[in-house]
């Protein structure tokens, strides 16, 4: 097992495509990291450069205590696991797992005990015999990860190896994907465009855009404490809403107006965000996500109260999402509309609602037992205390916290 480095490592292509830009990364051993982002952003490079697959165009990287710049993929001690998972068709299960002990000169002993460990961890005992052909996707899929854990690498690298998958199986084999990694607790580096993949997976999460690192965290620190528009955007689901606001101070104490709502900001939500002081009188980027709202009739009496009509409900068993319009034009930034172009190419297109008259779409969660109808006025109540306050200028978030400095060990 390793930790791995990567400093200030560049990926141009030939045509001059900068997929990653001075990317900064320390995987700690041991780690499940998973690097996350829209499509095209440089996962995939990232982790072929790690591989050694891609050459780099710049900076260092490094496995363990070694340098690997310059060193072939087969001696660097990694195992990747593919979307496709490059089954050999004529070999039965065993023979696909036992392969690349084989190449290394494994005694056969050796070899028969490595793969009836792996076959035991994954579930894939009584699928010995058979032919990848006769097997399921996700049975596929396994004797994928079973090679690569035969081999023992220090690292393992994996390029969206669910994404073939449908959905209930997705998360069974994010499940075991986790359970995996905590027998095995072998470095993993991960790359996935799905959100909440990468959220349930990683001990921490790298969030990627055009090539550059925008944050990398735990998955609740991302959520609570996201550095911009576009991580904010990005981390979560429903994702979180955004308008055009101001900031102001009375006598009451500090509130937010938007769209004709005017919210009381709580002075440890000010106090918790270094520099929002300097925003009073002036115009910045509100954003609430949907599960800081709640029925009011279910809310905390403490919550502010925030009445709207409701467009649509969807109701989902454990919880509605009420999504309502609100009187302010969506927001006009970069960030947002690097947000709404990933989401038109993804699963959101399905449920994506036209805008009327240039109208922002908020999403709610609420409680289940909710009387929420669709078309009808609905008492919400929020959360001021989760409230979150972004630059409009940079997109950038006000008072964001800094991460934990991790030790250089
Ligand atoms: N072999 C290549 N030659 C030229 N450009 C490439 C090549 N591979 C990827 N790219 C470009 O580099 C960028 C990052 O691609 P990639 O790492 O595959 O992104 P992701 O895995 O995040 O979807 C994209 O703009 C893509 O078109
Ligand atoms: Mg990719």
């Amino acid at each position: 097992m390793a930790k791995i480095v990567l400093d200030a490592v560049d990926k141009v292509y030939a045509g001059g495509v900068k997929a990653v830009d001075g990317l900064d990364l320390e995987i700690r051993d041991g780690e499940f990291m998973v690097l996350v982002g829209p499509s095209g952003c440089g996962k995939s490079t990232a982790l072929r450069m790690i591989a050694g697959l891609e050459e780099i165009s710049g900076g260092k990287i490094s496995i363990g205590d070694r340098v690997v710049n310059d060193l072939a993929p087969k001696d660097r001690d990694i195992a990747m696991v593919f979307q496709n998972y490059a089954l050999y068709p004529h070999m039965t299960v065993e023979k696909n797992l036992e392969f690349g002990l084989k190449l290394r000169g494994a005694s056969k002993e050796e070899r028969k005990k490595k793969v009836l460990e792996a076959a035991k961890m994954l579930g894939l005992e009584q699928f010995l015999d058979r032919k990848p052909a006769a097997l399921s996707g996700g049975q596929r899929q396994r004797v994928a990860m079973g090679r690569a854990i035969v081999r023992e690498p220090q690292a393992f690298l994996m390029d969206e190896p669910l994404s073939n998958l449908d959905a209930k199986l997705r998360v069974s084999m994010r499940a075991s994907l986790s359970q995996l990694h905590e027998r095995l607790g072998v470095t993993t580096v991960y790359v996935t465009h799905d959100q909440i993949e990468a959220m349930t997976l990683g001990s921490r999460v790298c969030v990627l855009r055009e090539g550059k690192l925008q944050q990398v965290d735990t998955p609740q620190r991302l959520f609570d404490n996201p550095v911009n528009l576009f991580v904010a955007g990005f981390i979560g689901s429903p994702a979180m809403n955004f308008v055009d606001a101001e900031l102001t101070r009375g006598d009451g104490g500090a509130r937010v107006r938007f769209a004709g709502f005017d919210l009381p900001v709580p002075d440890e939500l000010v106090a918790a965000k270094p520099g929002l002081e300097d925003w009073f009188g002036k115009k910045l980027i509100l954003g609430v996500r949907p599960s800081d709202f709640e029925d009011a009739a279910h809310a905390d009496s403490a919550w502010a109260p925030m009445g709207v009509t409701s467009s649509v409900t969807e109701e989902l068993g454990s919880e509605i999402n009420v999504i309502f319009t609100i009187d302010a034009p969506p927001v006009e930034h970069k960030d947002t509309a690097d947000l709404a172009e990933d989401a038109a190419d993804g699963d959101a297109a399905d449920t994506a609602i036209p805008l009327t008259d240039n109208k922002a779409l908020w999403t709610a969660r609420v409680n289940a037992r909710s009387h929420v109808r669709p078309g009808q006025q609905v008492e919400l109540a929020v959360d001021t205390r989760r409230l979150h306050f972004f630059d409009p200028t940079s997109g950038l978030a006000i008072g964001h916290q800094e991460a934990p400095k991790i030790s250089k060990d």
